[in-house]
């Protein structure tokens, strides 16, 4: 069974463990200071009680921003991604959101291509951005506010 649900302090392990077999973004003391900042969201995707998908996001005014979204290497490709991706669009829908905001590697084609199946645009670049050296596009899409 698939749910998604806010994740707290808590379930900071869960976040460390599925970020270390990922894409070792943070630290736990990076991810304790994000469950702490103001107008940061933490949502988990599960399977049963498995967390297999993490998205980090910040609202401000009218504006959200992810600031890091991750499905679990074994789940790719099977529509876990697309499905939480979904939902968290309509989730900011709802709240009457403008517009939704990332940033992604130019290196990272799998996500550059999932990110345009959600019409996404690039609106600039952020050069030699990641310790790679590669760029950070920058990534908009305009929300359908009711
Ligand atoms: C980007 C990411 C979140 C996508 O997650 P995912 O669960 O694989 O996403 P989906 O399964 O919904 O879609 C991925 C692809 O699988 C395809 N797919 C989905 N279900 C499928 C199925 N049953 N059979 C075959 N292919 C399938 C989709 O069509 C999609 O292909 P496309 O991108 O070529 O159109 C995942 O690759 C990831 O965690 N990457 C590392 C972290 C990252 O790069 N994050 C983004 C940077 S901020």
């Amino acid at each position: 069974m698939i749910s998604i649900k806010q994740l707290n302090e808590r379930d900071i392990e869960l976040c460390c463990e599925l970020d270390s077999k990922t894409i070792s973004l943070w630290s736990k003391k990076q991810w304790a200071n994000e469950f702490k900042k103001d107008g940061t969201k933490i949502f988990g995707l599960l399977i049963k009680n498995l967390v297999i998908g993490i998205c980090v996001f910040q609202v401000v005014l009218d504006e959200a921003q992810i600031n890091y979204f991750v499905v679990n290497k074994k789940f790719r490709k099977k529509g876990f991604g697309s499905y939480f991706m979904s939902y968290l669009i309509k989730r900011f829908e709802k709240l009457n959101l403008r517009k939704l905001l990332l940033e992604v590697s130019e290196s990272n084609v799998t996500a550059d291509r999932f990110y345009s199946r959600f019409d996404f645009y690039n609106v600039g670049i952020r050069k030699n951005y990641y310790s790679d050296g590669s760029h950070a596009l920058l990534k908009e899409k305009k929300l359908t506010t009711k």
